[in-house]
């Protein structure tokens, strides 16, 4: 009678255990057909702990097929993510989730394990990963007017979910460009491309281009049209053509004149 109390209490205690949030990763994701996407996932313990800990992660049961996703044990591992997914570990407390090449069947509900663990654990969160068929479409930015002469920084901003693989970025106008990472959050990434253009025509319909290439050959663009406009430096510079335009003929007509003085120097001393 004592035992099996005993044996309800560890049995309480352990299914209770289970419940406590070991691993913090978000409620879902959205996954890139025939991309990659990396799910956060840290581990709430003391880093030491962490480090012997193997991560294991796991697809929510379906009447069949895969159970185990990711685990250092390769054979536990159905057939179907073996080389697709790995654990992207940058520091001990990491159970980051990368899966390559997403396929249209991946859109199930995932959770990371310990490996050693009772089968009486109960598990009370998934991630939910979201397949789509598209990338969104990438939002180009331009602040104002573009004027002749002067420098603009255009922006073209994209999100992605595969964090160690942002998309790149190709513009149709050229000036240098450099792009930036934010960390939005739950596994959201955005990406900027800020490129400093310097028109060289005024009074110009321009379209620019941006487009974005993400990580297995998906693309998106943002197209945009804009008018050059002829700004104060243009006018400076046009008067500064026309005071040069003056320029050649006066020095010369001060040097005919200089000429003829010396000229007629000359003659009157000779004379004397
Ligand atoms: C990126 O995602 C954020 C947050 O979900 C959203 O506010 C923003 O408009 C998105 N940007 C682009 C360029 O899609």
């Amino acid at each position: 009678m004592r035992e099996s109390g005993a044996l309800l209490v560890s049995l309480i205690l352990q299914v209770c255990a289970g419940q406590q949030q070991e691993f913090k990763f978000p409620d879902n994701i959205q996954a890139l057909l025939g991309s990659c996407v990396e799910i956060p996932c840290s581990r709430t313990s003391s880093p030491t702990d962490a480090q012997n800990i193997k991560v294991v992660w796991h697809v929510k049961p379906a009447p069949l097929g895969e159970r185990i996703i990711y685990s250092t044990d390769v054979s536990q591992i159905s057939q179907n993510y073996r080389k697709r997914a790995e654990l992207v570990r940058l520091t001990t407390k990491d159970c980051n989730l990368r899966i390559h090449y997403v396929e249209r069947q991946d859109q199930r509900s995932y959770y990371p394990q310990e490996r050693k663990v009772s089968f009486l654990k109960s598990v009370s969160k998934y991630v939910q990963l979201e397949v789509t068929e598209r990338p969104p479409d990438p939002v180009l930015y331009i602040p104002g007017e573009v004027t002749l002469g002067e420098t603009t920084t255009i922006e073209c901003m994209a999100n992605y979910t595969c964090a160690s693989s942002p998309p790149t970025f190709n513009w149709n106008i050229i000036g240098p460009h450099a792009t930036e990472k934010n960390d939005l959050g739950d596994g959201k990434w955005k990406a900027t491309s800020k490129l400093a253009y310097k028109p060289s025509e005024a009074k110009k319909d321009i379209i620019i281009v941006c487009t974005v290439t993400y990580f297995g050959g998906k693309v998106a663009t943002a197209i945009d049209k804009v008018t050059i406009q002829a700004g104060q430096n243009a006018v400076d510079q046009k008067a500064g053509e026309t005071a040069n335009q003056y320029i050649g003929p006066v020095i010369g007509v001060i040097c005919v004149i200089l000429l003829l003085a010396i000229v007629f120097i000359l003659w009157r001393t000779l004379e004397n």
